[in-house]
C-alpha cells in the first residue's frame, strides 16, 4: 500500500525526494522506458512481473502475471514467453489488442500499456524464436515439457506428466510473444501532487492528464 493517499489535491507534507522527471513529459516517458528495461534484467524489480489482460471469447477480460523477458525501447516492444496451448494464446489469436499493467510500490509509479500482442512463431519470426528459446534456462524449459495442455482438468494434482523427449525439451510448446506498445500511461504518485501522462505512439502525441 502506498503511504501517499490517492487524492488529486496536493498534500502538505514533504514526502520522499521527487524524481527530476516530475514536471517533464519527455523525461517521464524516458523514465518509464528505463523502468521497463530494468524490469527485464532485475528479477527483484517490481516491473519484472507485469500483468497482461486479454479479452476472452465471451467478451470478458482475463488477466495473468507473466515474466518480462525483453524490452526493445527503440521498437517500443516488450516480450514475454508462454505455452502455445495456453488460454492467452487462443485469446490473442482472436483479438490481439491487450493491456499490460506495472506498479512499483517503492517508486510509486504505475504504467498502463495498451498493446498489440503477436506470437513470434512461424518462418517470419524464426530468428527471434530461436534467440528466445536459446536464452531459456533448464528450469523454464521444464514448464513446456508438460504433456497435457495448461489448464486441463485433472483428477489428482500429481497427474501432471512431463516428457522432455516427447516435447523436444519443451520447444514444441514454447512461444515468445511480442507486445507492441500503442500507448503508455504514466502515473507518478507524489505528496506535492500526482503526475499522470499519456504517450500515444500511434498518433505521436504526449499529454499531461488530470490524475
Ligand atoms: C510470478 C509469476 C510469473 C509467471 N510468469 C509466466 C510467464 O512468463 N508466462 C506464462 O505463460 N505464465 C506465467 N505465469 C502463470 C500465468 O500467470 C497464468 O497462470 C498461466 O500462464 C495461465 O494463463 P492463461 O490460462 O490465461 O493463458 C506466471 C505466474 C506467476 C505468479
Amino acid at each position: 500500500m502506498s503511504d501517499i493517499p490517492f487524492d488529486q489535491k496536493p498534500q502538505k507534507q514533504g514526502g520522499p525526494p521527487i524524481l527530476s522527471c516530475y514536471d517533464d513529459l519527455a523525461a517521464s516517458a524516458a523514465y518509464g522506458w528505463s523502468m521497463l528495461e530494468r524490469g527485464v534484467k532485475d528479477r527483484k524489480s517490481a516491473f519484472h512481473t507485469p500483468s497482461v489482460a486479454t479479452i476472452s471469447a465471451t467478451g470478458a477480460p482475463t488477466i495473468r502475471t507473466v515474466v518480462l523477458r525483453g524490452c526493445d525501447t527503440p521498437a517500443k516492444t516488450l516480450r514475454f514467453h508462454t505455452d502455445t496451448r495456453s488460454g492467452k494464446i487462443a485469446e490473442l489469436t482472436d483479438n490481439p489488442l491487450a493491456a499490460m499493467h506495472f506498479y512499483d510500490a517503492g517508486a510509486k509509479i504505475q504504467l498502463r500499456l495498451a498493446v498489440r500482442l503477436e506470437a513470434l512463431s512461424g518462418p517470419a519470426h524464426q530468428a527471434a524464436y530461436d534467440a528466445a528459446w536459446q536464452a531459456t534456462r533448464a528450469m523454464s524449459r521444464e514448464c513446456y515439457q508438460v504433456t497435457q495442455g495448461p489448464g486441463s482438468v485433472i483428477d489428482d494434482p500429481y497427474d501432471v506428466e512431463f516428457n522432455a523427449a516427447e516435447t523436444r525439451d519443451g520447444e514444441d510448446y514454447f512461444v515468445p510473444v511480442a507486445a507492441h506498445i500503442l500507448r503508455m500511461e504514466w502515473l507518478y504518485l507524489a505528496a506535492r501532487g500526482h503526475r499522470r501522462a499519456l504517450f500515444d505512439f500511434e498518433n505521436n502525441t504526449q499529454n499531461w492528464l488530470v490524475p
